[in-house]
């Protein structure tokens, strides 16, 4: 029961143990960023979309790497959004960056708007794959981008995360999902968790 109460403050963190969640992931999440940032191969003008920001320090790293992208993300947690904003402030302020409050999986499709798409430890929480890849394939501009990073079946087995919250997904089931998306050159490597990159 407790368990669960904390898996949710991961999935959709909320009030003050949504302040202790975001301060975990804020500390564990940071390298994991600078990774698959490093991955994504930013250039100037790129349109980036990331979904499930949490605090919202992976948009900015991207924004202190690029100073022409312009850079857009949803999240439903209320509390993240809120973090998010004030840790992207002057971004936001100066245009740079926009800040989504909503369910991705309901966010309205607009074709082919973006050069890269990214989510780190966002997809353990989709009950089914083919959905919300669908919609991100078409999303992605021609030749675009989705990066993901997630994290072993056994790594979160090991930090007990429960079944009835984490979909403790294998690479093989992200790797043929993503294909029957419409996705080519479906490539990964392992780095204390899988770093996924697809190209549409
Ligand atoms: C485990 S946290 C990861 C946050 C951040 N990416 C990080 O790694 O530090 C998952 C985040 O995804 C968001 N999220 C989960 N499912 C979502 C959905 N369907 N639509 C929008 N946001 C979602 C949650 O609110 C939460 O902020």
């Amino acid at each position: 029961m407790f368990r669960n109460f904390i898996a949710w403050q991961f999935k959709k963190p909320t009030g003050l143990f949504g302040n202790f969640s975001s301060r975990v992931m804020i500390r564990g999440n940071s390298h994991r960023y600078s990774t698959l940032i490093k991955d994504m191969d930013i250039e100037s003008g790129d349109k980036i979309l990331e979904i499930g920001y949490g605090p919202g320090i992976g948009i900015q790293m991207i924004t202190r790497l690029c100073l022409t992208c312009k850079v857009y993300g949803i999240d439903f947690s209320k509390l993240m959004f809120k973090k998010a904003s004030s840790y992207n402030k002057p971004a936001i302020d100066q245009s740079k960056v926009q800040l989504f409050f909503g369910d991705y999986l309901k966010m309205p499709i607009d074709q082919n708007q973006y050069d890269k798409i990214f989510c780190l430890n966002v997809i353990y929480f989709w009950d089914e794959l083919s959905k919300p890849l669908h919609k991100t394939h078409a999303l992605l501009k021609s030749g675009g981008v989705f990066h993901i990073f997630m994290a072993s079946a056994n790594f979160l087995n090991e930090k007990k995360a429960p079944d009835t919250v984490f979909n403790k997904y294998s690479i093989e089931q992200v790797v043929d999902a993503l294909t029957a998306a419409g996705f080519t050159q479906v490539e990964h490597y392992f780095n204390k968790g899988y770093y996924i990159k697809a190209k549409k």
